[in-house]
């Protein structure tokens, strides 16, 4: 059977991480799914944290990564009982756990942020830049990242971010930014301060930014779709998809630019982005979190648009999240969960949404709640 926790695997596979997880997976993933929502969706999700981690440390206590969750729980509340979950997370962890990496690094715990880099990915054709930024639910920094294409003597910031002054003069150095281009609903922070860095760009959003609540305010020139583009960035629609994501291939280098309908997790995302993925059940290098299922709202639209993902020649993925540069063995797990997609059909969808919210009732009631208070602003 497939299963809902890790999605592109059987639920005989979450068997396997018993040990590493100090306990039942299942349990596991239900609790800390509970606390990654809870802390960073507290206006949509209505979880008692301080609970539900305690209850995690009483069940899986035994490994450290139940442990890390205390810890990612009690950081904005009581930062010393926060270290001592730390302290007991770190004489747990042995150097050959597999899941080692999610272990912070000082810099990390104490929220340092790494000074920006343009790194250059492509040969005068496409950089990348981090951005650290506080994650909501704890003082502690996630990454998002730009990634900047020449497309003739103009550049395409692709999920701006806050540029620090000099890599904005970097930027410049490379061509005329002329669109700012934000992938779905998400993502949004930083245009306007992208704008004024740049002046004379033009932003380019998704139908998506609209009609969302947080981003219904955000100025556009136009959206991706309709928006006039060079013919080599491909525009791909992901319909079907609560995101309302619109992927783009860059077709000279042959690089497909990903916002958050694939998650590309790994260790070099920051230490929250890693016990996020982990709850969601993401793994691997890269792959589908575990709430894609509430996100998807029709099986043959989605296949359809995976479909015209698959039509394209692809050699490299990046995200807008994670790693800066391109990893070996990315695409090869786009085309696995193309596959894995293709072959989840309506029903099948249904039967493993319906197990999801059997499993997390409180998220179907928090959700139903939401979708009736923002139903005006959505018809609007
Ligand atoms: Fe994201």
């Amino acid at each position: 059977m497939r299963s809902i926790y890790l999605l592109g695997k059987d639920t005989q596979d979450e068997w396997r991480l018993v040990e590493q997880l100090g306990g039942s997976p299942n349990k596991f993933f239900r609790a800390t799914q509970r606390i990654a929502w809870g802390l960073t969706q507290p206006d949509l999700m209505r979880v008692d944290v301080l609970d539900t981690a305690r209850k995690l440390v009483a069940s899986h206590g035994s490994q450290f990564p139940a442990h890390l969750y205390a810890a990612w729980v009690w950081r904005a509340r009581d930062p010393d009982r926060a270290q001592r979950s730390l302290d007991d997370a770190r004489v747990l962890a042995t150097p050959d756990h597999p899941l080692i990496d999610l272990l912070p690094t000082e810099a990390e715990w104490r929220a340092e942020s790494l000074p920006q880099r343009l790194v250059e990915i492509h040969p005068d054709r496409m950089w990348r830049v981090a951005h650290m930024f506080p994650m909501t639910g704890a003082p502690l920094l996630h990454n998002t990242v730009a990634t900047v294409v020449k497309l003739g003597d103009d550049l395409a910031i692709i999920n701006p971010i806050a540029f620090e002054p000099a890599i904005a003069d970097q930027v410049r150095q490379l061509g005329n930014v002329r669109w700012l281009i934000t992938q779905g609903k998400g993502h949004s922070l930083f245009v306007e301060s992208a704008r004024r860095q740049f002046p004379g760009s033009i932003a380019i959003g998704t139908a998506g930014h609209l009609t969302h609540p947080p981003t219904r305010h955000l100025q556009l020139d136009g959206l991706l779709g309709t928006a006039k583009l060079p013919d080599e960035l491909a525009v791909i629609p992901i319909e079907g998809h609560l995101l309302d994501e619109v992927l783009l291939v860059d077709r000279v280098s042959r690089t497909l630019i990903v916002q958050d309908v694939f998650a590309l997790s790994g260790a070099a995302q920051s230490f929250v982005a890693r016990l996020y993925a982990l709850a969601w059940g993401s793994v691997e290098q890269l792959g589908y979190m575990g709430f894609s299922l509430i996100m998807w709202q029709s099986m043959p639209k989605l296949h359809a648009s995976l479909a015209a993902l698959r039509s394209e020649e692809l050699a490299h993925v990046v995200g807008a999240h994670g790693t800066v540069t391109c990893r070996a063995g990315d695409i090869e797990r786009v085309h696995a969960m193309i596959e894995y997609t293709r072959g989840i059909t309506t029903f099948g969808h249904r039967a493993m949404l319906g197990r999801l919210f059997l499993a997390q009732p409180s998220f179907l009631r928090d959700l139903i709640v939401y979708l009736r208070s923002t139903k005006n602003q959505r018809d609007a």
